[in-house]
């Protein structure tokens, strides 16, 4: 319900609306935002121009609450869908090619009788490198995409390189999106077993003049920042696009800053609110060209 409030972005819905966006009985709809009130996450007033009409206001509370939970909404989204969505026919697809190859190398009578999947692609100084990536709307594996053409990399989605021995790969480098200040599956790819770890972030932000303090601070504790090198790429958005959760999020931060002081706001933040609702697209190929060189220099 909060979700489908924020969703009404210039206006104040009321009962009658959001029994309507979720499809429920407006005797329902005041059950909910009855407890919801209780909580002091909703706010209900009666409109002046008809007092029949209740009318639904979030609380700063509930922004709050959005804003601390954001990351783990989107966690406990990804892992319902894992496994169901776009991502994983990426991955089928990547899991039938691979049978292909290995097929042909059976049928081959090769002295070189290896499977491809134990046999991962080299660069030109034969070490063995790949990418992995988690990516809502596709910028993130798009940067993916290019590093591994350019390091002749091995690429795969993370829920298909979850389930893989890495430990013939000398270095994985993983991309993820940026949500509420976390990182699209680096959490995972820190559970594997692997050599050495690069990893690269794709987010609205400018890598410029973004501070990422609290973004490391989110998804590395200090001993494996220690030893993970992490670059920033920025992405885009088409709020077009965006899932009925996501935009109901970035409706939730909207409202949120549009709530503060302006003087308060950080350059980031008024970035954020001049693109909300647009489609933005801030990806250059060239950027990919530091972690490149950084891969090409290590030994
Ligand atoms: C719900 C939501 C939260 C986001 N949070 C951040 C953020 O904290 N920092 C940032 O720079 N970008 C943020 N973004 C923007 C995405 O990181 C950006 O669209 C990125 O290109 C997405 O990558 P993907 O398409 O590969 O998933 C957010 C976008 C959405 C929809």
């Amino acid at each position: 319900m909060l979700v489908a409030i924020a969703h009404f972005k210039d206006t104040t819905p009321n009962i009658g609306d959001i029994a309507a966006a979720l499809g429920t009985s407006r005797q329902n709809a005041k059950k909910m935002a009855n407890i919801l009130e209780r909580h002091g996450v909703l706010r209900m007033e009666k409109d002046k121009n008809d007092l029949r009409v209740i009318q639904l206001f979030l609380t700063e509370k509930c922004f709050e609450y959005f804003q601390s939970r954001a990351h783990l909404e989107l966690e406990y989204m990804s892992g319902l869908f894992a496994g169901i969505d776009e991502p994983l026919l990426d991955g089928l697809d990547i899991g039938i090619r691979k049978l292909m190859e290995n097929t042909e190398l059976l049928l081959n009578d090769d002295d070189e009788k290896e499977l491809a999947l134990t046999k991962p692609a080299t660069t030109g100084s034969s070490r063995k490198i790949l990418v992995t990536y988690k990516s809502q709307y596709g910028t993130t594996k798009q940067y993916a995409t290019w590093i591994a053409e350019a390091l002749k990399a091995d690429l795969l989605e993370v829920s298909v390189a979850k389930s893989v021995d890495l430990s013939a790969y000398d270095l994985v480098i993983h991309g993820g999106g940026l949500y509420a200040g976390g990182i699209d599956g680096v959490k995972t790819m820190l559970k594997k077993n692997h050599q050495k770890l690069i990893v690269f972030t794709v987010g609205l932000a400018d890598p410029e003049t973004a501070d990422y303090t609290e973004i490391l601070k989110m998804g590395f504790t200090e001993q494996q920042l220690s030893k993970v090198k992490v670059f920033h790429l920025r992405g885009g958005i088409d709020y077009n696009n965006l899932s009925f959760l996501h935009k109901g999020m970035m409706a939730a931060r909207y409202k949120y800053f549009k709530s503060r002081n302006p003087a308060d706001l950080s350059e980031e933040d008024k970035e954020f609110m001049a693109t909300h609702g647009k489609v933005v697209d801030f990806m250059d190929k060239e950027s990919i060209q530091k972690l490149i060189k950084y891969v090409k220099s290590e030994k």
